[in-house]
């Protein structure tokens, strides 16, 4: 229901704003009137909102480390902020069609993705983790051999999974909470994903635990498509002032409380 509200309303919005994203030119969207109210360009920023802390729905909005970092990003560039929720393997179509000026998804740089799109400075870090059931006699990355493996399709823990150890060991879930309903329900034997969501996933279900041993330590950055490198330079300039006021690290703080 709240899935359909958001395609309505983004769709009345896309309505409206015709050609916005990824769109350089034609950016100074004088809806007429001739008011001297200032129309500000529409940033857009497509996302999967299916992944605390970094972006996920509270009382009706996308809330969340990535939606903080962005909305400051969005200030310091004098534009609008505007987040699209959509299924994470269509984030980066959406950037390349120019549906979405970036992509913030705790998006995983990796050379494969940076063959089709820019990134930005990285602005945290991740690490791929594994969770299990508290019983499990998984313990290592190592008993993970023929086992059945839940990841969210297309994240870097598909990719590293489907690498390591095959396609048959993967089971593909849209969402990472669907991959751990499906542990809990001991259809797949280990879910693979990225640590504060993994935290986030086994502090909200009960017999889950995340193991020592993580698979893998990445870097998270916003994806720009690679004709805007206006957009990118803009967007490092922003990222960098907010490192160096100390906003970034507190928006982070605010999400991840130190333990
Ligand atoms: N870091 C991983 C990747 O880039 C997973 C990101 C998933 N993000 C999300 N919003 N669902 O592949």
């Amino acid at each position: 229901m709240k899935k359909l509200l958001t395609i309505l309303l983004v769709g009345a919005m896309l309505l409206g704003l015709a050609a916005c994203g990824g769109d350089k030119g034609g950016q100074q969207a004088n809806n007429g009137g001739g008011t001297d109210e200032e129309k500000k360009e529409t940033l857009v920023m497509a996302t999967n909102a299916e992944f605390p802390p970094y972006e996920y729905w509270e009382n009706n909005a996308i809330v969340g480390i990535d939606a903080e970092v962005a909305a400051a990003i969005a200030d310091k560039l004098g534009m609008e902020l505007r987040i699209d929720d959509m299924a994470f393997d269509a984030t980066l179509v959406a950037l390349q069609s120019g549906q979405a000026n970036m992509v913030m998804a705790g998006m995983t740089v990796t050379p494969e993705r940076q063959e089709n799109v820019n990134f930005s400075e990285p602005y945290a870090e991740g690490h791929q983790v594994i969770i299990v059931k508290e019983d499990s006699t998984i313990a290592t990355v190592e008993d993970l051999a023929g086992k059945k493996i839940g990841v969210q399709t297309n994240t870097t823990g598909d990719i590293y999974i489907t690498d390591d150890l095959g396609d048959e060991a993967v089971a593909r879930f849209n969402r990472g909470a669907d991959a751990v309903m499906d542990l809990k329900n001991d259809k797949v034997d280990a879910v693979v994903i990225d640590l504060e969501p993994a935290k986030a996933f086994v502090a909200a279900n009960e017999g889950l635990k995340i193991l020592d041993t993580e698979y893998a330590t990445e870097e998270y950055a916003i994806a720009i498509n690679k004709n805007d490198t206006e957009l990118l330079e803009k967007v490092n300039t922003a990222l960098q002032e907010l490192k160096d006021d100390g906003t970034l690290q507190q928006i982070i703080d605010t999400y991840i409380p130190a333990e």
